[in-house]
């Protein structure tokens, strides 16, 4: 509409604006109304009054409630007043949301029911009973009632803590607001996603209105749930299938199948594919079924979940980090589709790694257009894998080559296959480069190492910058209002450079003049500078494991940094661990790699992390900025071994020693593999031998099995 269309706009009311004219005329009030902002809390005079701008602001919000799906994203309602200012309000989740393994063919399937039987010391052909569900393709809510009545819904968040979107959750057909007949305390967790056809319906209309298309149901979905305004949620007809809980009071069943069960006659939406299988190949046939029945249900599945059915042993088999041991995701096969490689980019990670990027020209896989894709490593591209075995039959892939792009669930797509037939002419073998295009330096490949890395360390800007946009990310501090993009921004800045984590905490304390800059510089005003120093000052204290995670030390994922943080405690107690420590040897790096999941190579990167001094001086500037919080061990209250150092050894009859080291480490003990002074206990089953020996030189209380199992039952 050009711009006399919109004046006319303006005259016209609410009532009577069509589409067509409504968005042209959110435009206007989004512009005049941010003008109006800026006049008024820069330097410049106000040139509105506040009756004029209270109206702007009334017909903006009333064109909003009429037209919800032509809802901005830059809304002014989205962006002042203090609640929407601030996003979504968080929820601890009391139970963590957790996420699954995922399992590709049936081989990972036999390794799960192996896994199972071996961790609880069943027969190898011991029959076990599973449920087998469909995987919803969508994002996972929590829904909390007390007395019968919803009182929050939770997005996973990172599964610790979610956002709040209880009002969104209101406008959801399926998600009821009372339930009768439920414990006292129930938090219903499942899946909400979009129909194919709903999804359909709301990108014609989206279509129609000019506003943004969705590329898939998934994110339809999820932009729908995660918006500010309860009304463009209602607009847009999201469904809940239920299929796990969090907290509860009293427990609804004694299986997974009778839980399911339970939760539909409480009102909730199972989903009607759900079976009870006997063993694993019962498990492969409902797979197929589901498969078969895929392109018909009419919502996304990307797989099918199966759990163990008695909740007794999903309690005994318990959790690993993130992921429960009782349940695995059987994902379908991945989207293939062919296309023209245009070029080959190298990206350079914050380890130092080397990555060849595929270019292509845009296809769509499985729903979403994708126009790169990553190559692994030089091997990949020569038609080489780890071991220097043939892949694609050693067939190379070239700048101009017809390739196969795949993508299987999230993971980012990559290329699986070229076409010879179709190479051009003149194409040349690629040559991997030996100097890091970022920085120059030599890229140097270890013997053993498929990746070849930047030798420039923190000289390397693209290492640094990667290093730093790990920090802020959002499994790590999670700074609100500094992002990847506004990293960038700050670390080529002269005047108020952020060149390592440190810096960040130190950007509020520094010179006013620049300060006043900062207020000035594209993207900032007065309230986002005091909003970005506040959300810095904010994350001054942070838990233990975050803090570890964030330092971007190579093999140290969330994973790690949780088994490190839960065994340390302490930042103090962790730091002093790594200093004394020395690779490959001593009691520090004993104590280290007694971790259950931790090896040495973990290990190795960890203590080398401290003992490189430039990467040591960039970790203690950042620590002294900090409060760490100690890690949140299990809570132990009650338990007769918190705190306390075991050993197992012998054989265990009534239990696994995996499962007893489990137990042992839910309840707060230290489970160590030899017998030392400080060994508190030592459980010692039939075949004890030198170790048994030792604990009675020493003094140390030896406990047979039934005695082990006497003093934890109940705790
Ligand atoms: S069970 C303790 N069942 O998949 C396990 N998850 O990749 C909790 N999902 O975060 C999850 N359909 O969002 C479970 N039938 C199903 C599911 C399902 C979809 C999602 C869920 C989870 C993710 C893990």
């Amino acid at each position: 509409m050009n711009g006399q269309g919109a004046e006319q706009a303006a005259e016209i009311a609410v009532e009577d604006l069509t589409p067509a004219q409504a968005g042209a005329e959110l435009l206007r009030l989004a512009a005049m109304i941010g003008r109006a902002n800026t006049a008024y809390h820069g330097e410049d005079a106000p040139d509105l009054s506040d009756a004029d701008y209270d109206a702007l602001k009334r017909r903006n919000a009333a064109i909003e409630a009429r037209f919800p799906d032509l809802k901005r994203s830059d809304s002014p309602t989205n962006q002042i007043g203090a609640a929407a200012a601030e996003g979504f309000g968080k929820i601890p989740h009391r139970v963590r949301m957790l996420s699954l393994e995922n399992a590709f063919d049936e081989s990972d399937i036999a390794d799960f029911g192996k896994r199972i039987r071996a961790f609880l010391n069943l027969d190898a052909e011991a029959p076990l009973r599973f449920t087998a569900e469909p995987k919803i393709d969508g994002l996972s809510l929590s829904l909390r009632y007390e007395q019968g009545a919803l009182v929050h819904a939770a997005t996973r968040g990172d599964g610790e803590v979610g956002e709040n979107v209880t009002a969104n959750a209101l406008t959801i057909g399926d998600i009821p607001q009372r339930i009768d007949n439920a414990p006292e305390v129930l938090e219903v967790r499942g899946e909400v996603y979009m129909s194919h056809a709903d999804f359909a319906a709301l990108n014609d209309r989206a279509r129609e209105n000019g506003t943004k298309t969705f590329a898939n149901p998934r994110n339809a979905a999820a932009g729908s749930l995660r918006q500010l305004d309860p009304d463009i949620t209602r607009a847009r007809p999201l469904r809940f299938f239920a299929y796990a809980w969090g907290e509860y009071s009293v427990p609804l069943a004694e299986t997974q199948m009778g839980a399911i069960g339970r939760l539909a006659d409480l009102g909730f939406s199972t989903n009607p594919l759900t079976r009870l299988c006997h063993g694993e190949a019962e498990l492969l046939a409902h797979y197929r079924q589901i498969e078969q029945q895929r392109a018909t249900l009419g919502y996304d599945i990307d797989g099918v979940v199966y759990k163990v059915d008695d909740l007794g042993l999903q309690q005994r088999l318990g959790l690993r980090a993130t992921t429960p041991r009782w349940a695995i995701a059987h994902k379908f096969p991945a989207e293939l589709a062919w296309t023209r490689l245009e070029a080959i980019d190298i990206q350079v990670g914050r380890t130092g790694a080397l990555s060849p990027v595929a270019r292509l020209t845009p296809v769509t896989v499985g729903g979403v257009v994708v126009s790169n894709a990553t190559l692994h490593n030089e091997d990949y591209i020569e038609g080489r894998d780890n071991a220097g075995q043939p892949i694609r039959e050693g067939r190379d892939i070239r700048v101009g080559d017809w390739v196969q792009v795949y993508r299987a669930g999230d993971v980012i797509p990559k290329i699986k296959d070229v076409d010879l037939s179709q190479r051009p002419a003149g194409a040349a073998p690629y040559d991997f480069p030996h100097t890091c295009p970022e920085c120059g330096s030599q890229a140097v490949r270890e013997p053993g190492d498929s990746v070849r890395r930047c030798s420039g360390g923190l000289v390397c800007p693209a290492q640094a910058i990667e290093k730093l946009k790990h920090f802020v990310g959002r499994d790590a501090f999670d700074i609100e209002g500094l992002g990847a993009k506004q990293v960038e921004m700050f670390f080529v800045d002269d005047l108020l450079p952020i060149r390592e984590p440190a810096d960040i905490f130190r950007l509020a304390a520094r010179d006013r003049a620049n300060l006043a800059k900062l207020k000035n510089r594209e993207g900032f005003g007065d309230r986002s500078a005091a909003n970005l120093f506040a959300a810095i000052e904010a994350r001054r204290v942070i838990p233990l494991a975050r803090l570890i995670f964030a330092l971007g030390i190579r093999h140290v994922g969330e994973a790690a940094a949780n088994l490190l943080a839960l065994h340390y405690g302490t930042w103090a107690t962790f730091e002093a661990a790594m200093t004394t420590a020395e690779v490959g040897q001593g009691a520090a790096w004993d104590d280290l790699l007694s971790i259950d999941g931790v090896g040495a190579v973990l290990a190795a990167s960890v203590v080398t992390a401290f003992h490189q001094p430039a990467e040591r001086a960039v970790i203690d500037r950042l620590a002294a900025e900090l409060t760490v919080e100690p890690a949140i061990r299990p809570d132990v209250t009650g338990s007769p071994v918190a705190g306390l150092t075991l050993v197992f050894t012998g054989t265990l009859e009534k239990m696994t020693r995996a499962e007893a080291k489990a137990r042992a480490e839910a309840l707060g003990a230290k489970v160590a593999g030899s017998v030392s002074a400080k060994t508190d206990i030592l459980i010692a089953g039939p075949g004890a031998g030198s170790k048994a020996k030792k604990a009675a030189e020493l003094g140390v209380r030896t406990i047979d099995e039934d005695e082990w199992i006497a003093l934890v039952s109940g705790a």
